[in-house]
């Protein structure tokens, strides 16, 4: 039986703005599913990286995903990112990083590793944070109908802070709410 998308997946996929060649790093990526949605965009040298620290969780995106690994489309590490090393990552640079309600980035910035993210970003590489499952959650408005705090600020300071990364957006209109940078070309 073939696990069901869920909306929040669904919805972020398109937002990517994948062609398909692109070497792609998910942060928290566990149980697979947005691998799973990306992995029949995949053409030419397009590849995936999905890393979780759970256990549990690695073994699910493996499960979800065989047929990406038997074809060398995906690379499935168990590794927390606030431990990441980025000497260790094949391939060196990727074109787009994202994570989808990784809660670091605005829980403890300062551990969220973010110079070493930037750094493993291609030369006008993009990295996209998002945060909800529907309408209305992870809101960027303080005070809004989700929790109440100002995830998308937070965040944004959060990148705004590294001096590898430029253009800085949060996109709290769409759902689920969008956090993007570039790297810096040059
Ligand atoms: C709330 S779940 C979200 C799962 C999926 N990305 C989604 O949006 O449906 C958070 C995932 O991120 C992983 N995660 C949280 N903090 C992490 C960290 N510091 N390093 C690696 N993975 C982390 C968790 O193990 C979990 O699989």
């Amino acid at each position: 039986m073939t696990d069901r998308t869920p909306d929040h997946i669904a919805r972020l996929v398109p937002r990517l703005g994948l062609t398909g060649t692109e070497r792609i790093l998910e942060l928290g990526a566990a149980p697979g599913a947005a691998v799973a949605v990306i992995g029949p965009l995949l053409a030419g040298d397009g590849h995936v990286t999905a890393l979780d620290r759970s256990a549990v969780g690695v073994r699910r995106i493996h499960e979800r995903n065989r047929d990406l690994v038997d074809a060398g489309r995906l690379t499935v590490l168990e590794q927390d990112l606030t431990m990441l090393d980025g000497d260790s990552l094949r391939p060196a640079r990727f074109d787009v990083i994202f994570a989808s309600n990784v809660n670091v980035f605005w829980t403890h910035p300062d551990k969220a590793n973010v110079a070493t993210l930037a750094g493993l970003l291609a030369p006008g590489g993009r990295l996209h944070l998002f945060y909800g499952y529907g309408p209305g959650d992870g809101v960027s408005r303080p005070g809004g109908p989700g929790s109440g705090r100002d995830t998308g600020g937070l965040v944004a300071a959060t990148l705004e802070r590294d001096s590898a990364l430029t253009a800085v957006t949060v996109d709290g209109v769409s759902a689920p709410l969008e956090i993007r940078a570039s790297r810096i070309v040059g």
